[in-house]
């Protein structure tokens, strides 16, 4: 599917914990938007051609608005651009893009819903829209800035992790699931790249079907720059190799469908 560019209108933003941003915007890409997908932001700045892919993390379709949470990555970067928009501001964006989690195939199960780091923003939507048996959501941060747990708390049962041991159990989400004795029959996770591989490491030795979202190693967000390939099982039918892009074909995988 084509998609027109689009100027979004910025609703609100604010910084919800130290350089990670909340931005309400007024979009299109509302009406079809699904968890687990994420909007190509284009600054106004034409040195930075390239958009960035931000995961949306929370659907209004009421309102016809995307929120997104963001990590500003540094100085005089798009992101930081992006946090110096104010209400009434436009910014280009494209979306909804990329495949989404599949929500539906929890019904009637055991779920854990696993966020790391800038992974934890698009666990919200997920698990607003989630109707399974047991909702267990598990959220990793670095320390006691644990962005959206209000949120979440209204949404499942909750469990933190964090690297220097400020607030739930010190360690990583893995930590937290051995040290509750945590128990699924499906798991979806979105987060950094190591996380992911020990989490698809659990699923695979325990049989459980589980859904991994690779959106951190995405850079055009369009299928255009091919950064974000991946190594597949499976060949590609159309162009007979053992990859996929993730940002066209994901970001979401099976996690037994793919080498990470
Ligand atoms: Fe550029 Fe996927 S991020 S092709």
């Amino acid at each position: 599917m084509t998609r027109e560019k689009e100027n979004a209108a910025v609703i609100s933003q604010e910084e919800i914990a130290h350089g990670i941003y909340s931005m309400w915007i007024k979009t299109e890409a509302a009406n079809t938007a699904k968890p687990g997908q994420f909007i190509s932001m284009y600054t106004n700045d034409g040195s930075k051609l390239l958009p960035r892919p931000i995961s949306i993390c929370e659907i209004d379709k009421e309102n016809g608005a995307l929120r997104v949470v963001y990590r500003v990555t540094g100085e005089n970067t798009g992101t930081e651009l992006f946090s110096q928009m104010k209400e009434g501001d436009t910014i280009p964006v494209i979306g909804p893009l990329g495949n989404g989690f599949p929500v539906e195939k929890a019904e009637g199960k055991r779920a854990f819903l696993i966020g790391g780091g800038i992974g934890v923003p698009p666990i919200l939507e997920l698990a607003k829209q989630m109707g399974c048996d047991k909702k267990q959501i598990i959220v990793g941060y670095r320390n006691e800035e644990t962005f959206l747990e209000t949120e979440f708390r209204q949404n499942g049962e909750v469990y933190i992790s964090t690297e220097d041991g400020s607030a739930g159990t010190k360690g990583n989400v893995m930590d937290a699931i051995r040290e509750k004795g945590l128990e699924a029959d499906i798991i979806y996770a979105c987060g950094p790249t190591p996380m992911l591989r020990a989490i698809k490491t659990y699923a695979e030795e325990n049989g459980i079907e589980c859904y991994i979202s690779l959106e951190e190693r995405m850079a055009c967000g369009i299928g255009a720059c091919l950064a974000c390939v991946c190594k597949t099982k499976e060949k590609d039918h159309h162009s007979n190799v053992n990859n996929k892009r993730i940002c066209k074909d994901g970001p979401v995988f099976l996690s037994t469908e793919v080498e990470i």
